[in-house]
């Protein structure tokens, strides 16, 4: 790239092919954004064209009103690129873990046969319009096949991420009421297999799922229940493959996906056909570079039961008829550099990955990596957290050689696609920057009253309508959450990101982070409010408090505080018998704590410490104080603490941090 006053800009070799290259598009976009986001739907295949583009009925919105669209058609037979262009191309690579098992391809023909065989197994097991399935798949074929699926028929899929828990799958199946679930036998993660079924048995209870669907995968041993579970092979074997995509309004539910949320319950936010297909289309277009007709192997590294997965890993390239490869391991098993190599072998020209995994590449070091070239890589991204300066630049010098932009991209869950980075053909881009919001987008940096602040004075990132078409519409059986969290804090009119941010003179967008109780451990979403729910659900625990902690590979890690039932009873006691009620602490309460986070949440939300505490430093309304916590531990200077109720928890808490 090319470097002037610490922003870079893309080589002109890469300018002059880029999809977009002119910065005239920002002027014309941000003049009227609706008949922009018009000109762009226009592109792709309506069965009947939208009478209205944008409605607002504040905080309700709506976009291509009265259209109808299939997002599968629009992948496949109505393809923009032409589907007998595009029969014999690759579509997806699927590279397995073990390193001597054989990676398979689909070509966008083969994908379609299969897809539709899927969508019939699915209409004869009584499947209709609407109707919630559930996905609980690692990265394999089916998987992205199983969500084409449902599309296909108009089903709603409620993907579930395959490392999360059986009662994290088991809350999002009850709250859907989804009757089918799509699973497979195992998966293979660091080596090791991984009774998937097991898990699905474990969180199907007690929900209405009448059968379940399994793809042989790992070929472990698992109990298959006669009348409720068949072998997906043996059902899709009978099944043609033609199916008719189903005609689907503008606004009906293409997926739910849930998230997060700033307490403890995780939030079902819901995606519609119409808009989220524009723009998981385009932004992908523009943001990846891919031409009509390109040549680009593809790979984003995001697990599908995240939205990166859903957007990048699967509808996006898809849509433009882009070949892309899934991985379904841990980028350095069995040896660090995996990676790289899944980089040299496929001729991989784009490559998507979280800081991270960057920051674990940079790890590792550059020896490791002296022998691969990366030669054909033209274009880098990075997603789901801050990138700080040293990874960029690490990514940039020794994956990028240089010479590939970084798109650092900046969306959520509830945006459905990317909504901030600089375009690679336009620019700028500037280390822990993640740049300029996509054509069309009214972004804002507001001070807490709403005023908007100037250049370089941190606020509240939100986005003014007409936002954009991929926005979330609802918050799945949960209105209040939705107008609580999104639509609360600056009013109904303004979507609110709950990201602190900064904007600098030449319009570059800095992500501070997440303003509420959110953390990101490696890029995962977690909520410190969900994992004090599992663990005040141990006996032993009369409160607790998670703060996340600044960690040098994951970005954020979590970190627990916890007052336990038997320490409290037992301080009183401690104060007659002169010991510190700290060595009463019950034995095994830590490995109670993990195993509980592990069952209720999954094996992301894996403490980096555990303390036990007499007592949480709280308000005189009893609200506890994460900031303090946080303070302490980073040993920074406490400030102003006469609001607190009990002052006097700190100096112990203080105590017990310096022993550890
Ligand atoms: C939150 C959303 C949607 C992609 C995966 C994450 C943080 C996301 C960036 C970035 C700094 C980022 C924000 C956001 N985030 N991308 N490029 N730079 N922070 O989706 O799990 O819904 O999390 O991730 O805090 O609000 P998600």
């Amino acid at each position: 790239m090319i470097k002037k006053q610490n922003l870079y800009y893309p080589l002109n070799k890469f300018k002059q092919n880029a999809v977009m290259n002119s910065k005239e598009i920002y002027k014309t976009a941000n003049k009227n954004p609706i008949k922009f986001w018009d000109g762009l739907a226009k592109q792709l295949f309506w069965e009947k064209q939208y009478t209205k583009i944008f409605a607002h009925n504040p905080p309700y919105f709506q976009w291509f009103v009265n259209g109808k669209i299939n997002i599968t058609s629009n992948i496949f037979e109505n393809n923009s690129n032409g589907f007998e262009n595009i029969k014999n191309k690759t579509a997806m690579i699927w590279e397995p873990e073990p390193i001597d098992e054989k990676s398979k391809t689909f070509t966008y023909w083969e994908m379609y046969q299969e897809m539709n065989r899927v969508a019939n197994s699915l209409k004869k097991l009584g499947v209709k319009k609407g109707d919630r399935i559930g996905i609980y798949m690692p990265m394999i074929p089916e998987a992205i096949i199983a969500m084409l699926a449902c599309a296909r028929i108009g089903a709603i899929h409620v993907v579930v991420f395959s490392a999360f828990s059986s009662s994290a799958l088991r809350v999002r199946l009850q709250e859907t009421k989804a009757k089918v679930l799509i699973t497979t036998d195992g998966y293979y993660r660091r080596g090791k297999v991984i009774d998937l079924k097991k898990n699905a048995d474990e969180g199907i209870k007690q929900t209405d799922i009448k059968k379940v669907i399994v793809v042989k995968r790992a070929k472990n041993k698992v109990k298959m229940k006669k009348s409720r579970d068949c072998w997906y092979a043996d059902l899709i074997k009978k099944q043609s493959d033609n199916c008719r995509a189903k005609i689907m309004d503008s606004e009906d539910t293409l997926f739910i996906l849930y998230t997060s949320g700033s307490t403890g319950k995780p939030k079902g936010c819901v995606h519609t056909c119409g808009g989220y297909t524009v723009q998981a289309k385009f932004s992908g277009k523009w943001i990846f570079d891919w031409q009509d007709n390109n040549s680009d192997i593809f790979w984003s590294m995001a697990d599908l039961g995240w939205v990166t997965g859903h957007t990048y890993s699967c509808y996006s390239p898809l849509l433009n008829a882009t070949s892309f490869l899934i991985f379904e391991g841990a980028p350095n098993t069995p040896k660090p550099d995996r990676w790289a190599q899944i980089i040299e072998k496929y001729k991989i020209t784009i490559f998507y990955t979280s800081p991270t995994a960057v920051r674990m590449f940079a790890k590792y070091g550059v020896k490791m990596i002296k022998k691969y070239k990366f030669n054909f890589l033209r274009l880098l991204g990075s997603v789901g957290e801050p990138i700080d300066e040293a990874s960029w630049k690490w990514y940039f010098n020794n994956i990028g050689k240089k010479r590939c932009p970084i798109v650092d991209t900046w969306w959520q869950t509830e945006t459905g696609g990317i909504l901030i980075t600089s375009l690679p053909g336009i620019g700028p881009f500037k280390p822990s920057f993640t740049g300029i919001p996509f054509p069309g987008l009214k972004f804002e940096i507001l001070d807490e009253k709403g005023k908007k602040l100037p250049a370089m004075k941190q606020g509240n990132l939100v986005l003014r309508p007409p936002f954009c078409p991929g926005l979330l519409r609802g918050v799945y059986k949960n209105s209040k959450k939705y107008l609580d969290t999104y639509w609360s804090e600056y009013g109904k009119k303004v979507y609110f990101t709950s990201d602190g941010a900064i904007q600098n003179k030449q319009g570059l967008i800095r992500i501070i982070g997440r303003i509420d109780d959110v953390i990101k451990v490696a890029g995962h979403r977690l909520t410190t409010g969900e994992m004090e729910d599992a663990i005040t659900g141990i006996k032993d625990v009369s409160e607790c408090a998670v703060i996340g902690i600044l960690d040098e590979i994951k970005g954020e890690v979590p970190v627990v505080f916890v007052v336990s039932a038997s320490a409290v009873s037992s301080a009183s006691l401690a104060s007659s018998e002169n010991v510190s009620p700290l060595e009463k602490r019950s034995p095994n309460i830590d490995e109670q704590i993990i195993a509980k986070l592990r069952k209720d949440i999954g094996p992301i939300a894996k403490p980096k410490q555990i303390y036990l505490v007499d007592d949480l430093p709280k308000t005189r309304s009893g609200k506890i104080m994460r900031r303090i916590l946080k303070k302490l531990f980073t040993g920074e200077n406490l400030g102003d603490l006469s609001t607190l109720a009990n002052p006097q928890s700190v100096a112990s808490i203080k105590k017990t941090l310096n022993k550890k």
